[in-house]
């Protein structure tokens, strides 16, 4: 095909708006999936992505459209990610074409995630093609989005398509959109190979499988190759296009400008990362694709089997397998005294978190118990040197000066919700840093927040003081200090290791309270008095306890002997002290769990 009739395009949106949908009627409308073979969501082939409606991995097909002035034209949809979990995919997905459909929902309007998308897309210069999506609604209000559009993105939507995928309406409109505004591929098939990495996968009986888009020069099958950030090299076996079903080429060739897959022996997801430029060994440019950083878990939680001495090893066994398909996934073995023998395990964030726990639980049967999600914190020791721990049992009792991930916050709301989400994002240390209209009666709220605010049902709390009205987005922004302390958690004298967690100071004694009331919920009456204590470093912040289990001594003690009633009171607090000195609380792996579960 001649570069001048390929589009390489993607489709960005708000959860929701649309763009699955979407993606589904091109394909029909371009007749690329038969009739007898589609079914919704034809790009979302996880079962979990499915069942939440999410696309989780993107995928890319190619489409042949014959436009109105007669041309047929190669289109090459890439699909993205949703979700900000993901939003490194995005960018790189974004990395891969010329332009992109925005999908707004003209009933919602531009949400947070809008933004943030758009923002991803005008870093790499994407021309822009806007879409008012589900105009068939009663509530679609169209001219008031196309405003917002303008007003918050800065971009002309004045002509654009009025949409319902759900209906197929607009479809070809949006075709002939692509096909005049979005430019072909630049690049040269002479010139040396660079092609980005947008995405791979493992095959257990293939290996790993890349999909590239060739920015420049072309990949031949035999000729050998470099992936630039690892320095690994390989020969081609295959290339080939994705229909969306992965099709070998007979002719060997993926030439500048395609999007496509190769196969070339790699064991490894780490050789062939997201992101990564491949060159050829031969004539090799000096000079990778720019952008590539490698994916960074950001949300780090403890998973133990219910069963630790026998599962334990399976656990293992599945976040192997899972990491060879995921390479965002890390994992590294941890013990408690309580929950027994376990993993440590980074995500990219909670959804991701989610996902693999669920993936877990269905396809390895594993049930699992989860400590409390944490971020990865920065101290120095008494020495001054500097630390990373995401376990806050580890962190020694002499930390200090704490840093730890700030993220930017994008709120998007009808602005009589205004005062209830500044009271919530304060209340979550987090300070406003932009306040705009959207609309007329819509506003934007950008904050700079801990990460760790945002981790444990933040957006509930969004959502259920706009009344569903509020959407957000956050980003990574950087570290930054804290005054952060370590709590401790003291059961009858011993400090329980998984119980500890980091929070700022003012919210210690709060947090310490909480735990504490949990606790004395959770475990039962000993014969001894239990004492239970919140405590930083070695200084008790908030204590209680849980009375002890009184057997009534004096029962059989009938008349007025005081002297008598004394002496087996004493025996009985002697006995109690002997129990207390020798007898542990054990505190079952459910209280435990019950006493960590999020809020
Ligand atoms: P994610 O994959 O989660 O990012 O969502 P999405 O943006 O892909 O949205 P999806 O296509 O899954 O659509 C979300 C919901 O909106 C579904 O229930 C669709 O049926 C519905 N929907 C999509 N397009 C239209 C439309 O044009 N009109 C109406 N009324 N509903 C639509």
């Amino acid at each position: 095909v001649d570069k001048e009739f390929i589009r390489n395009f993607s489709i960005i949106a708000h959860v929701d708006h649309g763009k699955s949908t979407l993606a589904d009627r091109l394909l029909q409308f371009t007749g690329t999936i038969a009739p007898e073979k589609f079914r919704d969501q034809y790009l979302d082939n996880m079962d979990i992505e499915r069942e939440r409606g999410i696309t989780i991995k993107m995928r890319a097909a190619r489409l042949w459209y014959r436009s109105k002035d007669g041309s047929r034209y190669l289109l090459n949809l890439i699909d993205t990610p949703g979700h900000v979990d993901f939003s490194y995919e995005v960018s790189r997905s974004l990395a891969a074409v010329e332009g992109c459909l925005l999908v707004v929902d003209a009933s919602q309007g531009v949400q947070a995630q809008t933004i943030a998308n758009v923002d991803l897309a005008l870093e790499n210069n994407l021309e822009i093609v806007p879409v008012l999506n589900k105009v068939d609604l009663t509530t679609a209000e169209p001219d008031k989005v196309c405003q917002e559009i303008s007003q918050v993105i800065g971009i002309d939507a004045s002509r654009a398509v009025r949409a319902s995928a759900k209906f197929g309406i607009g479809v070809e409109e949006i075709l002939e959109e692509i096909v005049h505004l979005i430019p072909p591929p630049k690049g040269q098939v002479e010139a040396s190979l660079q092609a980005l990495i947008f995405d791979s996968y493992f095959d257990p009986y293939r290996g790993v499988v890349v999909f590239v888009r060739v920015k420049n020069g072309e990949i031949r099958t035999g000729m050998k190759i470099r992936f630039m950030a690892t320095g690994v090299e390989h020969s081609v076996e295959q290339v080939g296009i994705l229909t969306p079903d992965e099709v070998v080429r007979t002719s060997g060739v993926l030439s500048c400008g395609e999007v496509g897959f190769i196969k070339a022996g790699i064991k490894s997801l780490h050789d062939a990362p997201v992101g990564d430029t491949i060159t050829g060994c031969d004539n090799p440019t000096q000079e990778p694709l720019q952008g590539y950083k490698p994916a960074k878990s950001m949300v780090f939680c403890g998973l133990y089997p219910a069963d630790s001495a026998t599962l334990f090893e399976n656990l293992r066994a599945a976040l192997e397998r899972l990491s060879l398909n995921d390479s965002s996934i890390s994992f590294q073995p941890e013990s408690s005294s309580v929950l027994g023998k376990g993993f440590r395990v980074g995500f990219l964030g909670m959804l991701h978190m989610e996902v693999v726990k669920e993936r877990l639980k269905r396809e390895y049967e594993l049930e699992l118990l989860t400590s409390a999600p944490s971020v990865v914190y920065k101290f120095r020791n008494f020495k001054g040197e500097y630390f990373m721990e995401s376990n806050p049992s580890k962190i020694p009792n002499d930390a200090r000066h704490f840093e730890e991930p700030f993220v930017k916050l994008d709120i998007v709301c009808p602005d009589q919700f205004n005062g209830t989400i500044l009271e919530l994002c304060q209340n979550h240390r987090a300070s406003l840093e932009d306040m705009r209209y959207v609309s007329n009666g819509r506003i934007l709220l950008k904050f700079l927040i801990p990460l760790a605010e945002v981790l444990t049902n933040f957006y509930d709390h969004v959502k259920s003081r706009t009344r569903g009205f509020g959407s957000m987005d956050y980003e990574f922004h950087s570290y930054r200090p804290s005054d952060l302390v370590k709590l401790d958690i003291a059961v009858a004298g011993d400090v329980v290791e998984g119980l500890s967690c980091v929070v700022h100071r003012d919210q210690a004694y709060i947090k310490g309270k909480e735990i504490i009331e949990k606790l004395k919920q959770y475990i039962p009456r000993h014969q001894f008095k239990v004492v239970l204590q919140a405590m930083i470093s070695t200084k008790v912040i908030a204590s209680d306890f849980i009375q002890p289990l009184r057997k009534d001594v004096l029962a059989k003690c009938y008349g007025g002997d005081v002297s008598r009633k004394k002496k087996l009171l004493e025996r009985q607090k002697e006995g109690k002290e002997k129990l207390r000195q020798l007898g542990k609380v054990r505190l079952s792996p459910e209280a435990f769990a019950a006493v960590i579960a999020q809020k």
